[in-house]
């Protein structure tokens, strides 16, 4: 793992954000930074998510990320933007090359052994587990995990403040990812001491987990 994408992940929590407007980049920089939190996953669902990463990295010192990243010029967009590494909801080859031409760590999304395994032979050992809720959750990563050793997985997708724990106490998973805390809800309506509130508390109960598992 590169040395930015281990501070990324060091403190447990990716939170995944979804942007409407440039404007909210650098208050959310900042509310994150302050909860101990050191990275975002901003996805391309936006048209302003380039313009919101730019202002991130501009703006703190957070490593920020790209997710929803499903085409090469996808690749070429977030890098040039000053993503520090990709996350793509899926496994595409495309992606994982262009990602690894860049020096660009990347993320693919898998939710089965098949997919795991085809991001391990393109050389993708830690992955997006997606959607983690819908996929089974706790009980489908636990299985999965055991069945490929070598892998690690960072599970998104409909997780909330009360599962995170069980997710974090799987030794494979390296962090977990979820937009509860910097809904766009939380975004539009300016509410930065809540995102700083539930990102301190996700922080913690991470910080918790790790020292049970
Ligand atoms: C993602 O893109 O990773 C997910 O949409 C995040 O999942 P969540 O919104 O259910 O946390």
């Amino acid at each position: 793992m590169s040395d930015a994408l281990a501070r990324a992940l060091a403190p447990g929590i990716v939170p995944v954000v979804v942007a409407e407007a440039a404007e909210v980049a650098a208050p959310l920089a900042e509310a994150l930074e302050a909860a101990g939190v050191a990275t975002a996953e901003v996805t391309l669902r936006t048209s302003a998510a380039p313009e919101v990463i730019r202002r991130m990295v501009a703006s703190s010192s957070l490593v920020v990320g790209a997710g929803t990243v499903r085409t090469a010029a996808d690749v070429d967009a977030v890098v040039e933007a000053g993503a520090a590494y990709v996350v793509s909801p899926g496994l595409s080859r495309r992606v994982v090359e262009r990602c690894r031409e860049h020096g660009v760590p990347v993320l693919p999304g898998v939710a089965t052994p098949t997919e795991a395994m085809a991001a391990a032979e393109l050389g993708a050992h830690l992955v997006k587990f997606f959607p983690a809720e819908a996929n089974g959750g706790v009980g489908a990563l636990r299985a999965l995990s055991a069945a490929l050793p070598g892998s690690r997985f960072v599970p998104t997708g409909g997780i909330t403040a009360a599962s995170l724990r069980h997710y974090l106490e799987i030794p494979e998973v390296v962090a977990c990812g979820g937009s509860w805390m910097v809904t766009p809800q939380l975004l539009d309506t300016g509410a930065f001491d809540v995102v700083r509130r539930l990102s301190l508390e996700a922080v913690a109960v991470a910080r918790v987990a790790r020292g049970t598992r």
